[in-house]
């Protein structure tokens, strides 16, 4: 995992890795275990940035992608999501830099939830740990198998960062357990060691996307970002669930974008995870 970091990743000075069961489950646990009071997340995020706060008893304060507008008093804890889950948008360096500006002038810790890094389509996203010359105090790079290598069942996931508040996290962690199984860090290990299988999922992932994209946009659908990972965030100017119930008569399921938070009332996510075969089908069913 410490080779995956620094060749694949981009991180330089001193680091420290800590496996973990899933990447949802250290989502949900991470204020937790900072004890944190008072958390930033994205304005339109995955849902458990903010169940996680709640669930440590948190102030959860949605935020804007600029950094430079971020509270800085009286914060614990913000997440960053690039490429992000549901809208595919990449944060470009200066974005990513700015971040960790942030949590270098507030003292906060910033988590990068990377996870689907390895699926790039028009822009190449960079893990924040390439940006941070070295010094990574404060900041926290989550990474999981489930999305890189097809391996959701195995819950390998891990994050990587600041050594000090690595080792503060395993000393908490510890006591509740949730180590992850050697055989699932060996499995986890093998993975990482392989680039090809992934290069070829990316592959599949930017076909589906062309294919869909291009008869939403044929159907008059506005596709927003979508530059990464694995959905794409459209609109037909209409709110979300009527869209959603306009591709269910047709036999398909999109998520409504109200679930990712308010300002996604009027996109809905569809995800690129069916077969090349079904997601063909679903092209031809929505433009007959
Ligand atoms: C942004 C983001 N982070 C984390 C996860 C959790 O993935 P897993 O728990 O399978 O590693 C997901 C899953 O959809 C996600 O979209």
């Amino acid at each position: 995992m410490h080779r995956y970091c620094s060749e694949v990743l981009g991180a330089t000075g001193e680091f420290d890795v800590l496996p973990t069961i899933g990447s949802k489950e250290i989502v949900a646990l991470l204020p937790f275990l900072l004890q944190a009071k008072r958390v930033l997340i994205p304005e339109i995020a995955y849902p458990t940035y903010r169940v996680g706060g709640i669930l440590a008893g948190a102030e959860v304060v949605e935020v804007d992608i600029d950094a430079s507008t971020w509270p800085v008093d009286r914060v614990d804890l913000a997440w960053i999501n690039s490429p992000s889950n549901p809208t595919g948008r990449v944060h470009n360096d200066a974005e990513l830099m700015a971040a960790i500006e942030w949590s270098r002038k507030s003292g906060s810790v910033l988590a990068s939830d990377e996870c689907y890094l390895s699926f790039p389509d028009t822009k190449q996203g960079r893990s924040v740990l390439s940006l941070a010359s070295g010094d990574n105090k404060g900041i926290l790079s989550i990474h999981s198998l489930s999305k890189r290598s097809n391996l959701a069942g195995y819950r390998g996931s891990f994050i990587a960062g600041d050594a000090k508040l690595i080792k503060q996290l395993l000393e908490i962690r510890k006591h509740m357990g949730m180590m992850v199984p050697l055989p699932v860090q060996l499995a986890t290990a093998a993975a990482l060691k392989d680039e090809i299988h992934v290069q070829q999922q990316a592959e599949r992932y930017k076909k589906r996307r062309a294919v869909l994209r291009q008869t939403l946009e044929g159907l008059g659908f506005k596709v927003e970002f979508s530059e990464a990972g694995l959905y794409l965030w459209c609109s037909r100017g209409e709110e979300d669930w009527q869209t959603v119930a306009w591709f269910a008569d047709r036999g398909v399921l999109v998520t409504p974008g109200s679930f990712y938070g308010n300002k996604g009332a009027r996109h809905v996510r569809i995800a690129l995870t069916a077969t090349d075969e079904k997601i063909n089908e679903a092209a031809k069913r929505l433009s007959a």
